[in-house]
């Protein structure tokens, strides 16, 4: 059977993943007198995301707007769901053991490590965005994607480092984002700029191409009701995902950074702006995978455990929707696509 949504009735408290430790954070979402199955609206124009470092002034600008007046609601309303602390804990929730499977309370939801990865953050981008275009009035808002996979996206987006920003976040590994500044997607632990590049791409073509032979090889194993949480994940989850991760969250863990807070860590992630960015362009590789990459592998899952696997978000409206991961493959059906831009990677020969 596929993994049914949470019951937000019976959520409990957070924990560290690798270490069991009980973490200092209150992710539960707050509770909905109803639930809606949620039907896509009707829209006039794609929502077209950008890559974050060819933003223009008039996008940014708008980015930054949102952001500020998410952040707003904290205050005026901690129990706002569209607030930017609310949006933050929704992936604390459901990645940090606060939502247990309905019928297995032993059992944890979680939305890493498996085929459930790429539907459950296609989703949470979906709502996130469309909660701060409603907030700046925009419908066509788009979010910005990190465009790591081309060397002139491969440092942290500018936009995401001006002290001033509502997309600054303190806890951040200045270091690494000074010095050698361009990502390492590999956990090579290069300080060389080029060798980085070079590494970034053949990882890139490897996790997109090379070491994917079977579907489930790039979306992760199947996990269903009952299944133990993290079966295994995808290649692209387990590489670039996390190599950008952990590349951004500070890692100090004697320090009172011990969890490496935030981008290191599933609870606090979504505390910085940049894990949004971060996770548009992981959509979008999942995207690309579908569209662009020619293989014999079948694209799609096709088993009703996956399809019908269930999420509860809730939406620029405040209403709780329930939405199922085999409703989210196209993401032009669900009113946006991304701006077409090279693909070094694609015929990357090192
Ligand atoms: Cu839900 Cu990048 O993690």
């Amino acid at each position: 059977d596929p993994v049914q949504a949470p019951d937000f009735t019976k959520c409990g408290d957070a924990f560290d993943v690798a270490t069991g430790a009980a973490l200092n954070a209150k992710c539960c979402p707050p509770l909905a007198d109803k639930i809606i199955d949620y039907k896509l609206p009707r829209f006039d124009a794609l929502r077209m995301r950008p890559a974050a470092h060819k933003a223009s002034k008039e996008q940014v600008a708008k980015y930054e707007l949102a952001i500020k007046k998410m952040r707003e609601l904290d205050t005026k309303d901690p129990e706002d769901p569209r607030g930017f602390m609310q949006q933050a804990n929704i992936h604390c929730a459901y990645c940090n053991g606060a939502h247990d499977q309905v019928g297995f309370k032993d059992l944890d939801i979680q939305v890493h490590n498996s085929w459930l990865f790429f539907p459950f953050h296609r989703w949470y981008l979906y709502f996130y965005e469309r909660i701060l275009g409603s907030l700046i009035g925009d419908p066509t808002f788009a979010l910005p994607f990190w465009n790591w996979d081309n060397p002139k996206g491969m440092t942290l987006p500018p936009i995401f480092d001006k002290e001033k920003s509502p997309l600054y976040d303190t806890k951040r590994d200045q270091e690494l984002i000074r010095s050698p500044g361009v990502v390492d997607l590999t956990f090579s632990g290069s300080t060389d700029p080029l060798q980085l590049v070079a590494n970034n791409l053949t990882s890139i073509y490897s996790e997109m191409v090379r070491s994917v032979s079977t579907t489930t090889d790039f979306m992760g194993k199947p996990y269903c009701a009952g299944s133990s949480p993290s079966p295994g994940p995808g290649s692209s989850e387990n590489g670039s995902h996390t190599g950008i991760h952990w590349w951004v969250g500070t890692k100090d863990p004697s320090g009172p950074n011990k969890f490496n807070e935030n981008m290191g860590n599933f609870y606090s992630a979504g505390r910085d702006p940049s894990f949004y960015c971060h996770h548009s362009n992981v959509d979008r590789m999942w995207t690309i995978w579908r569209e662009v990459v020619k293989t014999d592998v079948p694209k799609d899952i096709t088993s009703v455990n996956y399809l019908n696997a269930e999420f509860l978000f809730y939406d620029e409206n405040k209403q709780l929707v329930r939405v199922k991961a085999g409703d989210c493959y196209d993401q032009r059906k669900l009113g946006y696509d991304y701006d077409r831009v090279d693909l070094p990677w694609l015929n990357y020969r090192p």
